[in-house]
């Protein structure tokens, strides 16, 4: 076997790193992961209604990483959904549809919208924190929110593996987790960005965001994910996908040391373009034979 090849929720993956939502606008465009090596890919989250965005700028780099706030710009689930079945034929690597609710009511029907397209996953996004001017809190800041999201979600999911993002944002994510498996995620994505953080333009007076305030991602939010991680594993035995910052291939081992079982490389891909994924893959493979490991799933919570 493949060193790099591993499963999860009992599907194949060629190597363990994927794309998180949100890195890639166009669903067709997220072909360049795969063509890039990504062991598997996630779509942008698809809501209900059509969503144009919050103004620009929506992406901007400060020196930890980046501030985002797209406003969950997408076409919205009957749209969507002939572009997620052209994308599902063409793709050779396991998709994850992410989409996101702001009602539990709307996960359940947006849920039995994607399941007739069979993605390997569907992954609820519990957690942008970039809506909340427009509908509170997102679901994932609460513990029996997000046991009710998830509930609700599966009645539909049936049996395609459904993943819960979870937010940093909170006091105690592992009883989030908790929460999420009793309601029967079948695995648990950590953490979505950060925040929300700002920067101000000094010369100008004025936040540099279209919307002022955005998610922080990259390598300043890393130790987050990692703790985050680590306190999920201990907490659940459903699977992590775990992500925030992973940047280099150090990184990605650490997470998976912490407990996660998928990698997903997301900010990183702006900071050394596509080609992050074949150079992690091929420095993690030399650290797994120079160590003597089997298999990259070896890894998995070595920390504890
Ligand atoms: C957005 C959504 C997210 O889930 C996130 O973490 C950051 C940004 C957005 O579309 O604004």
């Amino acid at each position: 076997m493949n060193k790099l090849e591993t499963t999860f929720c009992g599907i194949k993956f060629k190597n363990p790193f994927i794309l998180p939502s949100g890195i890639i606008a166009e669903i067709p465009e997220h072909i360049k992961a795969e063509k890039a090596g990504a062991g598997g890919i996630t779509l942008k989250s698809i809501t209900v209604e059509k969503r144009g965005g919050h103004p620009y700028p929506r992406i901007i780099k400060f020196p930890g990483g980046f501030l985002n706030s797209v406003g969950l710009r997408n076409p919205g689930i009957k749209n969507a959904k002939q572009q997620i079945k052209e994308f599902l034929t063409k793709a050779k690597v396991p998709i994850i549809v992410s989409l996101f609710a702001t009602k539990i009511s709307d996960f359940q029907k947006i849920v039995s919208e994607i399941f007739p397209l069979k993605p390997a996953f569907i992954e609820l996004n519990l957690s942008c924190p970039n809506v909340d001017d427009e509908f509170g809190k997102p679901l994932g800041m609460g513990v029996d929110a997000s046991f009710e999201a998830v509930k609700k979600a599966k009645k539909n999911s049936f049996n395609i593996p459904l993943i819960a993002k979870l937010t940093p944002n909170v006091a105690n994510i592992a009883e989030v987790a908790k929460a999420c498996e009793k309601a029967e995620a079948d695995a648990i994505s950590a953490i979505n960005t950060l925040g929300p953080g700002m920067v101000i333009d000094i010369k100008k007076k004025r936040p540099v965001l279209g919307n002022k305030k955005g998610g922080v991602s990259g390598p300043a939010i890393k130790p987050i994910a990692v703790r985050c991680v680590y306190e999920i594993y201990e907490a659940v035995k459903i699977p992590i996908i775990g992500m925030g910052g992973i940047t280099t291939w150090e990184d990605a081992v650490e997470i998976m040391m912490a407990g996660a079982s998928l990698v997903g490389i997301g900010s990183a891909v702006y900071l050394r373009g596509y080609r992050v994924f074949e150079e992690i893959k091929k420095e993690v493979e030399v650290f797994l034979r120079k160590e003597g490991y089997y298999n990259v799933s070896e890894l998995i919570g070595l920390a504890h």
